[in-house]
């Protein structure tokens, strides 16, 4: 029988809580809830309480907690090689750029650590590809309500107020336009746009999808004034849609230029990729970009199979999400304050006309994990491991407090 090892640090939930509020910069409104081991679909506190994870890290833990074949590459590859910098080659990179130019139709690779970091990447290949064109070539478009991380350059193309104005002067020459508005699309973009930056499913704005014609449209205007398409796929991306990548939803698809991921892609590791075309890779030329820690063998090792398990699973994402949104809708229907539910796959909003952080606090003392966003939108990213079983779990306990809203 396998045991499980205890913690490097033995501590109740409350120590946890109270040494973190002593020594830990407080720039996290964090719930009360300290975890100490997961598996499947379920993670524990200290008291050994066991929760349904239905928000995996907000979109990370692709596989729920200690996937035996996570662990087994995980295990080997640190007895082979963790680091060795981007002086030198490593077996994994070469080999998961590729998977990655397969599944996304887009050539080439660079590898970063988190999120945010592919965002600043993929906006520096946006002024350089513009700068290479004029140096008047440098406005980005994006969009209102969107969330693109919170370095500067990632927060100057962020369009919510909150996350930017204690930060600014933000980067000059962003415009924003309204979700799916065209014709303010189309008045944003000149001769000086460099790049636009889209999610493709809004996620920290409320689960709001990109319709076809705004993409299209957005690719045509692109096209038209040679500015790059950047797909923020970090949330609504790899897998997560059922599909490998949101612009992939809607056939044919509408091929962005540059698309950067993170989140799942190394099932838990921090790891971000800019992915792109030969036009918008051009633009970083050796010596324009990099990462110390970048694409090293651990991370890359991991996402290599964290996307094996992830491929077998697609059709699985596909079948539970349209389960689970069909049950949301169930319940919706029963209550007037559920004003919509939204997304695909294993991205699922349920936008209420009546505030949601409470009830996040509720589902999580009945041992259900979830996460509200933009004050009224209950956001579900569940593990792509999870089937109608956890589904109905869930959906019960939300049921539960949707009963007791007066
Ligand atoms: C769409 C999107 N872009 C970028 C980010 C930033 O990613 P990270 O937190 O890994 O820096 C996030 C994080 O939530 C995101 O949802």
């Amino acid at each position: 029988m396998t045991s499980v090892p205890p913690p490097a640090v033995e501590s109740s939930s409350q120590a946890i809580i109270d040494l973190d509020r002593e020594y830990v910069l407080q720039n996290y409104a964090r719930y009360p809830l300290a975890l100490v081991r997961g598996k499947g679909c379920y993670v524990y506190d200290p008291e050994g309480r066991r929760y349904l994870d239905f928000i995996a890290g907000i979109g990370v833990n692709a596989f729920g907690h200690a996937h035996p074949r996570i662990v087994q590459a995980i295990r080997e590859q640190a007895g082979l090689l963790i680091h060795c910098s981007n002086l030198y080659h490593n077996h994994y990179q070469g080999p998961l750029a590729k998977r990655l130019a397969e599944i996304s139709g887009l050539k080439r690779t660079f590898f970063a650590n988190s999120g945010t970091e592919a965002m600043e990447g993929a906006l520096k290949m946006a002024r350089a590809h513009g700068h290479s064109i004029h140096p008047d070539k440098y406005e980005i478009v994006s969009l209102e309500n969107s969330f693109h991380g919170r370095t500067l350059g990632a927060l100057s193309v962020t369009g919510q107020p909150k996350y930017r104005s204690d930060f600014e002067p933000l980067l000059p020459g962003v415009k924003f336009v309204p979700l799916n508005d065209i014709a303010a699309l189309e008045a944003a973009f000149s001769e000086r746009t460099a790049g636009i930056v889209v999610e493709m499913i809004q996620g920290e704005g409320g689960i709001y999808p990109l319709t076809r014609e705004f993409t299209a449209k957005a690719r045509e205007l692109a096209d038209r004034y040679n500015a790059l398409l950047i797909a923020d796929e970090i949330q609504c991306g790899v897998g997560r849609p059922g599909t490998w990548f949101a612009y992939q939803r809607s056939q044919p698809a509408i091929q962005p230029d540059v698309v950067t991921a993170a989140k799942p892609l190394a099932a838990g590791l921090p790891l971000g990729v800019i992915i792109a075309n030969e036009k918008a890779a051009a633009a970083l030329q050796p010596g324009m970009h990099g990462s110390t820690f970048g694409g090293g063998p651990f991370a890359c090792r991991v996402a290599l199979e964290a996307l094996d398990i992830m491929e077998e699973l697609l059709p699985a994402i596909q079948r539970v999400g349209g389960y689970f949104h069909v049950v949301l809708n169930e319940l919706a229907r029963k209550h007037s304050f559920v004003k919509e539910v939204r997304g695909f796959g294993l991205m699922l909003g349920v936008e209420l006309t009546v505030p949601g952080k409470q009830m996040v606090v509720d589902a999580m003392a009945e041992g259900l994990l979830i996460n509200c966003t933009h004050d009224t939108v209950l956001r579900f990213l569940p593990p792509y491991i999870a089937t109608e079983k956890e589904v109905d779990q869930a959906v019960k306990v939300i049921a539960k407090l949707f009963g007791k809203v007066k």
